[in-house]
């Protein structure tokens, strides 16, 4: 049985400082919530920290993005192995910002999710249509490309790392949702490709997320829905309050 997931990415907020306080607070909070994993992506400065605090609870800590290569003159670019050396367990790749203000591509975006893989990473692979392709109607292709794009040349074992986050790109930050159908459509049509290029039982087991402006008020709809095992949220996860209802809506 997949498991559901429910991954906050912080972006570009919360200092070490902040995500300490953060994480303790969340910590007695999220005490004997073990139906569904919990995962913290956050910026690089505060992993060290954030994994000390969150050790021997349920909240698993995530990096935002990774580079590709092993090592070498990528000036700012961090590793795999330097995210794992310091406890790093979740990597975020391909979000929409990072395509759009970043210049990534399907074909990075494969290269940082092999990296990671191989380092021992769990991923987070982000992937969904802009607004005008959701307009055109041209949504389930879209998704279906990237998908095959963003997983060539990873392996059946590999994919038991991967969660896919579909994230419609026109939802993120934008207050506006998917509604639960779209949601479950979406994550259903990338669930077929899984199992056109795997099979019946990992297209079964990979979890894969909704992302989009899901909050406190929505997470419990869209979380019901059959084809969406758990939440990439921005916005919601920076409060413990509203993080910890996505929480309990998906226990
Ligand atoms: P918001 O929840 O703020 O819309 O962000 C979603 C997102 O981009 C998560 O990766």
């Amino acid at each position: 049985m997949r498991r559901t997931v429910i991954a906050g990415n912080w972006k570009m907020n919360m200092t070490p400082k902040a995500a300490v306080a953060f994480i303790n607070e969340l910590k007695t909070m999220t005490v004997g919530l073990d139906k569904c994993d919990i995962v913290l992506c956050v910026p690089f400065v505060d992993i060290a920290p954030a994994v000390e605090a969150a050790a021997g609870s349920n909240i698993h800590i995530g990096a935002e993005n990774v580079h590709f290569a092993k090592s070498g003159a990528y000036t700012g670019e961090i590793s795999a192995e330097m995210l794992t050396e310091i406890g790093t367990e979740y990597v975020v790749v391909g979000h929409s910002e990072r395509r759009q203000y970043f210049a990534e591509t399907d074909e990075t975006v494969n290269l940082r999710t092999k990296a990671a893989l191989a380092a021992g990473l769990k991923v987070i692979l982000c992937l969904g249509e802009v607004k005008e392709e959701r307009l055109s109607g041209i949504t389930n292709e879209v998704v279906s490309m990237q998908t095959k794009l963003d997983l060539a040349g990873i392996s059946a074992e590999e994919l038991k790392n991967v969660i896919i986050a579909y994230e419609p790109v026109w939802a993120i930050g934008t207050g506006l949702t998917a509604t639960p159908e779209q949601a479950d459509e979406t994550c259903g049509v990338i669930r077929n490709v899984i199992r056109e290029l795997y099979g019946d039982a990992a297209a079964e087991d990979i979890t894969i997320q909704y992302g989009g402006s899901m909050n406190d008020a929505n997470a419990a709809e869209l979380l019901s829905k059959e084809n969406v095992d758990g939440g990439l949220i921005g916005g919601a996860s920076l409060k413990t309050d509203k993080f910890i209802t996505i929480i309990k809506a998906a226990n």
